[in-house]
């Protein structure tokens, strides 16, 4: 059976001036599946994620989530929906415990509004049950035995995978990622992306991925997108689309 689509652009353009940084991109993510975007320095990829979550308005084009428009819309509305880009912890909240960092990550956290907050009672249980989403993910993430402890202590693999952890608290049904494995070594890489394998089948989630490190990467992914000068160049699976004459000659020319 043909997968559900949760996230189609159709079209999209973003310029800058006279740039066109995104150019006419369509692309679709299905339902539990693991999306690459490709291509050299420059090409659009972080252009097109920050279009998608709203942190740039499209110039031209649409983008769909769960078959809605959701086209410039905000980023804290998108957010809200379900598109959660993972973005490294800031530096005060690395003071914060791994578990802290999952509390505060939730979408609709009960303590920031001060009227549901006056009743306790179902405060409490809300902490409750809070407490024992982020344990679930924290098990399954193999950070449950560091939940006490500042995220500042962390590795980067392991800061890695909170920001999944956080993610998956706020109810992503979609985690958008800049390059995950940036900077890490090769044999947490590869744990990171087998953890992100291992979450899409328990958890129901998408990815949609930027990544660099090809060698690490296409042995996870389902599908690949290439991009060269804003525009997609080509698609398919991963070992078709590494070998298309135009993504090497986009990569070499690059
Ligand atoms: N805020 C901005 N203002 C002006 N130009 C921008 C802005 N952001 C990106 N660009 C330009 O848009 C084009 C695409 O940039 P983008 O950052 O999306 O590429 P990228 O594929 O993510 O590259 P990299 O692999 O280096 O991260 C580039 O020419 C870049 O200089
Ligand atoms: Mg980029």
């Amino acid at each position: 059976m043909e997968k559900r689509i949760i996230l189609r652009t159709v079209d999209l353009v973003k310029r800058f001036g006279g740039i066109v940084a995104v150019n006419r991109v369509s692309i679709k993510v299905p339902e539990k599946g693991i999306v690459l975007i490709i291509g050299p320095n420059g090409s659009g990829k972080s252009t097109l994620v920050n279009v998608i979550t709203g942190v740039y308005k499209a110039d031209e084009g649409k983008v769909y989530f769960l078959n809605k428009d959701i086209t410039n819309k905000p980023p804290h509305e998108i957010y809200k929906l379900g598109i959660v880009r993972t973005f490294q912890i800031p530096q005060p909240l690395k003071k914060l415990t791994v578990l802290e960092n999952l509390l505060i990550a939730d979408a609709d956290h009960p303590g920031e509004n001060p009227i549901k907050a006056m009743f306790q009672r179902a405060w409490v249980k809300k902490e409750q049950e809070l407490v024992e989403r982020a344990f679930k993910i924290l098990k399954f993430l193999k950070l449950d035995h560091l939940w006490d402890v500042e995220a500042y202590k962390l590795s980067g693999g392991q800061l890695k995978l909170l920001e999944v952890g956080r993610a998956l608290m706020a109810k992503a049904k979609l985690i958008v990622m800049d390059e995950p494995i940036a900077g890490v070594n090769p044999a947490l890489a590869h744990e990171i992306f087998q953890r992100l394998c291992e979450i899409r089948e328990a958890f129901g989630v998408s990815f949609l991925l930027i990544e660099h490190r090809l060698d690490i990467a296409l042995r996870y992914v389902d599908y690949v997108y290439a991009m060269a000068q804003g525009r997609v160049i080509a698609e398919g699976k991963p070992d078709e689309v590494v070998n298309n004459p135009a993504v090497i000659e986009a990569y070499i020319g690059g």
